[in-house]
């Protein structure tokens, strides 16, 4: 790769940031095809988030990834948000059009297009653990691909309004048991991350019959919760997935090429 004052750079922003592959995997795209862009990972704390969008626009900054804890504080400081974005609550993209910065989310299609690949997700009955941002992009998800949504979560009133939003049934992490009935089960929790975390869920409401996809992942790619899933001969999808499938989505919109898939596939875990 041949950096030049003319290179386009592209920056993911989060708090913490070092864990993030995004800058390998979109690096390993710029370089397949040989086109002049950079990706960098920037350190951005929750105080500095609105000079640091201001900063993606003065410094001609071409497209942002957004992760955490940025994702709804940075609807705010964007010149426009995409429908879906708007609903979802929260934005993981933004892109600079000559100054204009649009706030995007790709997050659900990192959710839909795996499960996708694998089955049909109309009617099926789909358990969501958690009820964050994560949780809100995998529901709009699954919703418009027609699915049945249960939402467990330790707090009530986060699930009821993501329920309210998406229409969805809610369960309190009590009543866990009853991901057991569930033909896909997602953790959209940030339990997994960390080697001393517990479990999402206990392997016991886990069965063969179902597809347990975990958003979170390692870097190594598969959390605790995933080998434990494999145990019992379910089908796993893992974090890793929702990265690629979100990541190719910005790669078309940041640079406007196709996405080449198995050049970003191949760097990661
Ligand atoms: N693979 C990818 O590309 C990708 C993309 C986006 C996000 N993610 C992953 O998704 C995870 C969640 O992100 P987010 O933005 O949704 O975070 P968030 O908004 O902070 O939500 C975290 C959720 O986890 C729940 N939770 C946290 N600690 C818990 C505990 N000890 N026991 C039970 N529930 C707990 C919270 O419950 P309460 O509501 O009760 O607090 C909340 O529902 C992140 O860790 C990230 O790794 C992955």
């Amino acid at each position: 790769m041949k950096i030049s004052a003319k290179t386009k750079i592209c920056a993911i922003i989060g708090d913490p940031v070092d864990h993030s592959l995004s800058p390998i995997m979109h690096n390993a795209g710029y370089e397949s095809l040989g086109i002049d862009f950079v990706f960098v990972g920037l350190h951005v704390k929750k105080e500095s988030l609105r000079e640091a969008v201001a900063g993606i626009r003065t410094l001609g900054i071409r497209g942002v990834s957004i992760t955490i804890p940025h994702k709804q504080e940075a609807l705010k400081y964007v010149d426009s948000i995409d429908k879906t974005a708007e609903k979802i609550g929260a934005i993981n993209t933004i892109v600079n059009n000559d100054g204009e910065l649009i706030g995007i989310n790709t997050d659900w299609m990192g959710v839909r297009d795996p499960l996708e690949n694998l089955i049909s997700i109309r009617n099926k009955r789909v358990g969501i653990i958690g009820a964050g941002g994560a949780a809100r992009a995998a529901s709009y998800a699954v919703k418009s691909k027609g699915a049945v949504l249960n939402i467990f979560n330790r707090t009530l009133d986060r699930a009821g309004k993501l329920a309210n939003d998406f229409g969805a049934n809610v369960f309190t992490l009590d009543e866990i048991a009853k991901l057991k009935e569930m033909d896909i089960v997602i953790n959209a929790t940030s339990l997994g991350l960390h080697e001393d975390d517990d479990l999402p869920v206990s392997n016991e409401y886990i069965s063969s019959n179902q597809i347990i996809f975990d958003l979170v992942y390692t870097k190594n790619g598969k959390t605790k919760f995933i080998e434990e899933a494999e145990k019992k001969k379910a089908i796993v999808l893992t974090g890793i997935e929702m990265l690629l499938a979100q990541g190719y989505e910005q790669f078309k919109l940041f640079t406007g090429h196709n996405p080449p898939k198995d050049a970003m596939r191949k760097v990661l875990p």
